[in-house]
């Protein structure tokens, strides 16, 4: 009986392993092995089970292991359910969750602190406060011993709702009833307030955590930092940022990048590139969606010196460059005016192999055509294989604007044709356009495709 309690453990063990990365098959396939050697799955296993499903599958498989629970005399118990309510949450199903509670109850289990504390947080999510606050109080007058995730989440919830005010009464509210805060209670309240902007108080916090037993964590120092830098105050969050490098704080890349960004927004490029070269020399790895945010921000300053560095550096870094990468690059010259930078990189792209960056094209459509070389912008538009309406709109509207309403009809055509949207009033200033400087009989053939597509549509 031992070797066989033993035995059951292990499989447990298993299961739990297969399901974390999430093999439910041989979960499965262990369990039939097991049946066969004759060790009994418990509680525990189908536990695992259940929520693994609820996971990654669906709340209908999670469910469906109840049935094999009774099937194999087991009854599921309050983990079981506290599962199903945390996967019908997941997927914001709040009468499912009420559903599972009323069965929960139905079936003589008690639900225990976790199960309130899901609920709670399923009416948070759902953006009914109030509900929650009505579980929060169910929890206060019950006698279930409270935990610290109560109120965190209940400060959560209240911060995510903007009832910012009232999480921070609670807060205090809790600390004069002896609640001691933890970390994450601080970051909840700190990320809370940069939210809702008001940096003063949230620094006054990040001070009063400074000043308790607990050590700010590199996500409060982010949180301070990024709040600083969205509310203007760049030195500020600089100050933040050498004090949690003074603490021995490692950044990682999104932190390093929010700094980089903020650098090069206040003009500072020698201290971003400096920046940048620290993160290279620690060994930090960014992303390549890092890299594209690092030089979407470099291109709208117009530091397109610091943006070919930085494009230099990923792909010496061994990364390639996507074609996000390369659309801004283009967007950026553009909009910039330097039509043969942009034309360049077009060509360099094209070399890279992405010789269909629709979106790259159509900004370099649109910086041709604002440039005044229309034509070259047609000529452009031929050797596309695919068009999309933005195409279309940037070279009608551009060509009604030099008064070459011929061009614009044709193309237009073609564009109804291809079953492409555009624009009514573009539609409307062709055919204007056609009508004032005499081509009436094409306006009126414009007029009639018009119809006929919108029939067609
Ligand atoms: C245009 O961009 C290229 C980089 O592609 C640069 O070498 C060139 O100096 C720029 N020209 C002007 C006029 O800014």
């Amino acid at each position: 009986m031992m070797f066989r309690g033993l035995s059951t453990k292990l499989l447990n063990i298993c299961i739990a392993s297969f399901c974390k990365v999430r093999l439910l098959e041989k979960a499965e396939a262990i369990i039939i092995d097991g049946e066969r050697l004759g060790v009994i799955p418990d509680v525990v296993t189908y536990n695992t089970l259940v929520s693994a499903y609820s996971r990654y599958v669906s709340l209908d498989a999670a469910y469906s292991v109840i049935h094999r629970m009774k099937e194999a005399g087991i009854s599921p118990d309050v983990i079981t359910y506290n599962s199903l309510i945390a996967g019908s949450t997941r997927d914001c199903l709040l009468s499912q969750s009420l559903d599972l509670f009323e069965e929960m109850l139905q079936a003589g289990i008690h639900p225990d602190v976790w199960s309130y504390n899901i609920l709670m947080n399923c009416f948070f999510k759902l953006g009914k406060p109030d509900e929650a606050n009505r579980v929060f109080q169910d929890i206060l007058l019950s006698n279930l011993a409270s935990h610290p995730a109560t109120f965190n989440i209940m400060i959560n919830g209240l911060c995510k709702n903007e009832y910012i005010d009232n999480a921070l009464m609670l807060f205090r509210n809790l600390q004069r009833h002896g609640f001691v805060p933890q970390l994450v209670t601080y970051n909840i309240l700190i990320n809370g307030l940069c939210k809702a902007r008001r940096l003063r108080q949230a620094r006054t916090m990040l001070r009063e955590l400074g000043e308790s037993d607990l050590e700010p964590n590199a996500i409060t120092y982010t949180t301070v930092m990024k709040c600083c830098f969205r509310s203007k105050q760049y030195d500020k969050g600089l100050d933040i940022m050498s004090e949690m490098k003074s603490k021995g704080y490692t950044f990682d890349s999104f932190a390093y990048c929010t700094v980089v960004a903020a650098l090069v927004k206040t003009g500072r490029i020698e201290e971003a590139n400096a920046c940048m070269e620290q993160v290279m020399s620690n060994g930090i790895e960014l992303d390549l969606a890092a890299y594209n945010t690092l030089l979407n921000m470099y291109c709208r300053e117009g530091k397109f010196e610091a943006a070919y560095k930085l494009l230099d550096e990923i792909e010496k870094g061994g990364l390639l460059c996507d074609k996000y990468t390369h659309t801004i690059i283009i967007d950026g010259l553009c909009k910039a005016g330097n039509i043969t930078g942009a034309q360049h990189h077009l060509h360099y792209m094209k070399m890279m192999g992405f010789h269909e960056n629709l979106v790259a094209l159509n900004c370099m459509i649109d910086g041709l055509c604002k440039a005044g070389h229309i034509d070259r912008a047609m000529e452009l538009y031929k050797s596309m294989e695919t068009k999309d309406s933005v195409t279309y709109t940037s070279l009608v509207h551009n060509l009604c604007r030099v008064g070459r309403f011929r061009c614009a009809s044709k193309l237009m055509m073609k564009c109804l044709k291809d079953g492409k949207k555009i624009l009514r009033a573009t539609k409307r200033a062709v055919v204007a356009g056609l009508h004032s400087s005499g081509y009436t009989d094409e306006a009126k053939k414009l007029q009639w495709k018009i119809q006929v597509a919108r029939i067609l549509r």
